[in-house]
């Protein structure tokens, strides 16, 4: 314990303890050697892998627009949007954790949910929660101030998704047609939708992909969470701010797994955290994948989701028996009441999933009172963040998907399997 305390202190305190431009410059240095070898071993790379999410989109033929919204405490979110005509049904895409709205481009034209979604009519409305890349921003406080991080995915729930919502919903003056979350995009919708449910009244369904709410992980990081409690305090201190100096980390990550020579560790990463799936990875993504990710969360939201973890019980962040009191009038936290949920909702899920299992999803299915559609993706091997990856989803899971919303439409009713 002692020694992941004092690696901690070590690495985290020179990283924070070193000024902006000292980080800068070992990054120019990083990518001048990279780029030597690069250019040296002759390597094809992906264009797509230097572009954010709008320019992404446009470069696939889409047209594109970037909207920001103001949450009640102050954050300002980048909605990104692929326009629909005036009589398109609106719907919100929202990533998970250490992601963006490109975590819905990433597989490109004719594969990516964001697209298909378009290519049907869709008026596509992607997300990005507070902290991340395009959200990294607030009317009075900088990113630089440790206050600005003092959220988790809760704030993200009783905040950022009321905000989208309402900004969406009245602009196209109509509820949004369907809410599609990943991970830590369905936690937020079930905080919102039970701590907000006159917000969750102007969704029509949603539909969850690996669905985060109980959490029974099969990845090695659980190993990490039984020393929480010790790498509360370095966390606090040293991550005070950002969990990972994201920007840095990101460009160790971007330039090291573009390279031919090391795409394996970084795809063994991937494997060895969310599921091995090898037949499904298309290892051309990853230079892709990792321009995207990380993408900054703080270190709440990961304290946040260890509890959830560690309790078993998806309930409000836990400040400690004393100030629990002060906050909530009880010692533990309080429940989410999952029973409060009236929004019709999809569960998809997959085996191969190592962050939550097909028997935590079970335990969600008869936590909500109106589950309309609880499937699990016919591929064995099928991981948590296959959703959003893997060479088939767009025929293992969004065909489904589509199916779901056309049946939502009375004047397009199409039989669903
Ligand atoms: C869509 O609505 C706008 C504003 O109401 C209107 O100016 C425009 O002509 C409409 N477009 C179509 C294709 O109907
Ligand atoms: C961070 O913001 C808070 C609230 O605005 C302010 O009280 C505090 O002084 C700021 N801290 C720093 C280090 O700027
Ligand atoms: C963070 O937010 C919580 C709850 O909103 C509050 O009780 C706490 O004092 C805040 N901490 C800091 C350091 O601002
Ligand atoms: C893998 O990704 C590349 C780059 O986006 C794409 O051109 C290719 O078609 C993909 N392969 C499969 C099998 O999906």
């Amino acid at each position: 314990m002692k020694l992941i305390g004092l690696m901690y202190f070590l690495f985290c305190s020179h990283l924070n303890a070193a000024p902006i431009n000292v980080i800068s410059e070992i990054s120019t240095l990083i990518r001048r050697i990279i780029w030597t070898n690069w250019n040296q071993f002759n390597i094809e790379f992906n264009p797509d892998s230097f572009l954010d999410t709008p320019k992404t989109i446009i470069k696939a033929g889409y047209p594109v627009e970037s909207h920001v919204v103001m949450t009640e405490d102050g954050y300002l979110l980048t909605l990104h949007r692929i326009p629909g005509g005036n009589d398109s049904l609106p719907v919100l895409l929202q990533h998970g954790i250490l992601a963006t709205s490109a975590e819905w481009i990433v597989l490109g034209k004719d594969k990516a949910l964001a697209y298909l979604l378009a290519d049907q009519g869709y008026d596509v409305w992607l997300g990005n929660f507070r902290g991340n890349t395009y959200s990294k921003a607030h009317i009075s406080l900088s990113p630089l101030n440790s206050t600005f991080w003092n959220f988790s995915f809760h704030e993200m729930g009783i905040y950022d998704l009321p905000a989208m919502i309402t900004f969406i919903t009245n602009m196209r003056s109509q509820p949004l047609h369907t809410y599609i979350g990943h991970s830590m995009g369905t936690s937020t919708f079930f905080v919102m939708a039970s701590e907000r449910p006159k917000i969750a009244q102007m969704v029509q369904m949603m539909i969850g992909l690996a669905p985060t709410v109980f959490i029974n992980m099969k990845s090695p990081i659980r190993y990490f969470f039984p020393f929480i409690r010790e790498l509360e305090i370095p966390m606090r201190l040293f991550f005070e701010n950002e969990f990972f100096q994201s920007d840095f980390v990101k460009f160790l990550l971007k330039n090291i797994c573009n390279q031919n020579i090391v795409p394996n560790i970084c795809a063994n990463l991937i494997f060895m955290i969310y599921g091995d799936d090898r037949e499904q990875f298309n290892y051309s993504l990853l230079p892709v994948i990792f321009n995207h990710h990380p993408a900054g969360a703080s270190a709440k939201t990961i304290l946040h989701f260890a509890q959830v973890i560690e309790s078993d019980k998806f309930r409000k962040y836990d400040y400690g028996r004393v100030k629990n009191l002060l906050i909530y009038h009880s010692t533990e936290p309080p429940n989410y009441d999952l029973s409060n949920i009236a929004v019709p909702v999809a569960l998809f899920y997959a085996d191969n999933d190592w962050i939550i299992s097909t028997e935590d999803v079970k335990r969600l299915y008869h936590s909500l009172p109106n589950v309309v559609d609880m499937y699990e993706v016919p591929w064995s091997k099928f991981n948590h963040v296959d959703f959003m990856w893997a060479k088939d989803t767009s025929k293992l899971v969004y065909d489904r998907i589509l199916k779901l919303m056309r049946r939502e439409n009375p004047n397009n009713v199409t039989s669903v399997e």
